[in-house]
């Protein structure tokens, strides 16, 4: 009995097999009713008592050998199925490449880009890392002026000139950048990433993103900023849309406003999002302070113009109903696949 287990190891060990059928004729040969094992097992009762032991463990050990001999070839098979069925069968389809999608900040600004750039404002861009000239004092926010307050700076080099390098805490500093080097008249739009010394919550963070608007030329008024606006109200949250001005404060614009949309969620009922009131609040805007002009060297007796700002994690939140801020930049796929656009 001896020897025939060590032949029919040796025969088991050569076997190879090209089909399924090939496997199950070698799972019968060996393990079927009527298949070598059982004849095996029948022949051990036969075994005189004291080689029982060393018996026993040998036709174990070629039971369990068969039974991973035939667990392999499955294992090969399928394999060189795989393998071959890609290279081979050309008319089958290709399995499925998972395209990435789009940021939803990404294509809300594309989005306000777009809109903007039907009625001819180019994108203009600046430094993330800037001086306080531009994000400030050029801005008509004089040194220990409380309207710096507005904002809290990251400050990143103290200067011996005071024009500390900071972190820009607005895109309104490419106002000032476009209006040095460009000629006029401008008509500019600034999408960026802008930072401020906050605690990060649903609600802040203490990196965004902004879009500025700027538009300077002769006779520009307040008129042209409200139908500028008006028109990307309607454009970007529905031709129902209606917009209100409310005077507030800027230092570097003169007079001063706060944007609001009418909600198109209630219809301007009053809901939720706009807090019973009807209105969402979207941007700040108003006519340029004549010191800013002069400031960048432009003529404030010929020219005259208009900016607005506005948050795109903002707009966004509006437009997907989205509640907490931090989703913006925690990279969770499943929040992320759930944007699409054309843009
Ligand atoms: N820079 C302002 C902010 O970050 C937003 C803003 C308000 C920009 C009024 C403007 C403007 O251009 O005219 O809060």
């Amino acid at each position: 009995m001896k020897e025939i287990i060590e032949n029919q190891t040796a025969i088991l060990d050569a076997l190879t097999a090209q089909t399924a059928d090939d496997i199950e004729q070698i799972r019968i040969k060996y393990l079927g009713k009527k298949g070598l094992l059982n004849a095996l097992f029948v022949e051990f009762k036969q075994v005189p008592n004291e080689e029982k032991k060393e018996m026993g463990a040998l036709l174990n050990t070629f039971k369990s050998k068969v039974e991973n001999k035939i667990a392999m070839l499955k294992e090969n098979l399928l394999e060189s199925q795989s393998n071959t069925t890609g290279q081979e069968d050309l008319t089958k389809p290709a399995s499925l490449l998972t395209l990435g999608s789009r940021h939803p900040l990404s294509i809300v600004r594309n989005e306000i880009v777009e809109i903007f750039s039907r009625i001819g404002y180019t994108v203009a861009e600046g430094p993330e890392i800037e001086d306080d000239w531009h994000v400030f004092s050029a801005l008509n926010f004089p040194p220990e002026h409380p309207a710096r307050d507005m904002q809290d700076t990251f400050f990143i080099e103290e200067r011996e000139d005071n024009n500390h390098a900071v972190l820009r805490t607005h895109t309104s500093s490419v106002q000032v950048r476009t209006m040095e080097k460009q000629h006029l008249p401008i008509r500019i739009i600034a999408p960026g990433r802008v930072f401020r010394n906050e605690a990060i919550s649903a609600r802040a963070h203490c990196i965004f993103h902004q879009i500025e608007g700027l538009y300077i030329d002769k006779d520009v008024s307040f008129a042209d900023l409200k139908q500028n606006l008006l028109y990307f109200a309607k454009e970007m949250f529905g031709e129902n849309t209606q917009i209100r001005l409310r005077p507030s404060y800027f230092p570097f614009t003169e007079p001063s406003a706060e944007m609001d949309v009418s909600c198109n969620l209630c219809g301007g009922e009053g809901c939720n999002i706009c807090k019973g009131t009807g209105w969402l609040e979207i941007m700040g805007c108003g006519m340029i302070d004549p010191n800013v002009l002069e400031a960048s060297g432009i003529d404030s007796k010929v020219y005259s113009g208009f900016a607005f700002g506005m948050g795109i994690e903002r707009i966004a939140m509006l437009k997907y109903d989205i509640k907490d801020l931090r989703l913006y930049f925690e990279n969770d796929l499943r929040f992320l696949k759930q944007f699409s656009s054309a843009l």
